[in-house]
């Protein structure tokens, strides 16, 4: 029997560059090997836009074909709406009772969050146990990895301690703890040189974009403002185009070479910027192509979200026996 992955994503918008070098990337490398789950997170996405459950609902197969588009195998994964897999607010419920309100309020990436949007006295209860949910997401499938981004380690961590915790009291070794898989890169920068690209920020690359859209944004990339003249020195530091040529370039010793020159001077910001451009073109062009041929086929894409939710109850249900029996809740 194969090792399982559980990862996923929430549907709040379309699915970019900081998404495929955090987890997208090792799940296509992955898929292989492992028995993967993928959940789209529709409910965890509401505990933040329970205002706009359209948004949620109309990113649930964009999302999808992101994932189709990336190289991700229907054949070998199996793909799974979250909010359709009742199992898994049950086992959220038991878990709730094992989590204190003191350590989800340490979690470091729900506090970044209640930070950035803003929450202070106003928490909605869900948000604030959110990874109570994700826990459970991951537990009830027993997985043995997690391919996720840099910000979800604390998520990990805590699941690790639910299933800990449950074990322990209940006397079982019905929960398996799991390892994280991070990205090759923690952190892929906006385009604007923010720390991080994000959707809200308005600073991604998407999988989806056109060939336009990559030219124009990379374009767009914050360089080193003080390089105004071509024979200037440059800062490659903070420079985005530099870290992405450091992410994406195959040819890393050309990339040495290149911030040497823009050190000395003499390297223009328009040829750096050309040689990104068709990168990520050549690293793109292949999911548009993919993405158009499914959107070709919704019922397809349709069917696969049906019956893999289907199989991810099946494999969801077996847990939560076997969670009643170790509790002894049963009827
Ligand atoms: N929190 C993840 C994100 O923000 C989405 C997610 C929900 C998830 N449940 C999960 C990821 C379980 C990995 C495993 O993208």
């Amino acid at each position: 029997m194969k090792p399982v992955i559980l990862t996923g994503d929430r549907p709040t918008g379309p699915l970019h560059l900081g998404h495929f070098v955090g987890s997208l990337q090792n799940r296509v490398k992955l898929q292989n090997d492992y028995k993967q789950f993928v959940i789209i997170a529709d409910y965890q996405a509401l505990t933040d836009n329970y205002d706009n459950p359209s948004l949620v609902r109309n990113n649930v197969e964009q999302v999808m074909l992101d994932y189709l588009a990336t190289g991700l195998d229907p054949a070998l994964n199996t793909f799974f709406i979250q909010s359709q897999v009742p199992e898994l607010y049950e086992l959220t419920c038991y878990f709730l009772n094992l989590v204190t309100v003191a350590r989800l309020e340490r979690n470091p990436t729900i506090k970044d969050e209640i930070r950035q949007k803003n929450m202070k006295d106003s928490i909605p209860t869900g948000f604030f146990c959110y990874p109570i949910s994700q826990a459970a997401d991951i537990l009830a499938f027993k997985a043995d990895l997690v391919p996720v981004g840099e910000d979800q380690s604390p998520m990990i961590e805590q699941t690790n301690e639910i299933a800990k915790r449950f074990n322990f009291l209940y006397k079982a070794e019905t929960l398996k703890e799991v390892k994280s898989l991070i990205g090759t890169v923690g952190r892929l920068p906006g385009i604007d040189g923010k720390a991080k690209m994000s959707k809200s920020l308005g600073n991604a690359i998407y999988l989806g974009d056109s060939a336009d859209d990559i030219r124009k944004k990379v374009n767009l990339m914050y360089t080193d403002p003080n390089h105004l003249k071509v024979s200037d020195p440059g800062t490659v530091e903070g420079n985005v185009v530099f870290s992405f040529l450091d992410v994406f370039d195959a040819n890393q010793t050309e990339v040495e070479e290149l911030k040497a020159h823009y050190r000395r001077g003499g390297l223009g910001d328009g040829v750096l910027k050309k040689r990104l451009v068709e990168i990520l073109e050549a690293l793109i062009a292949p999911m548009r192509q993919r993405r158009e041929q499914y959107q070709k086929d919704p019922a397809f894409v349709k069917d696969l979200l049906r019956n893999g939710t289907n199989n991810a109850r099946q494999v969801a249900a077996t847990t939560l026996l076997e969670v009643r029996s170790a509790m002894g809740i049963v009827y």
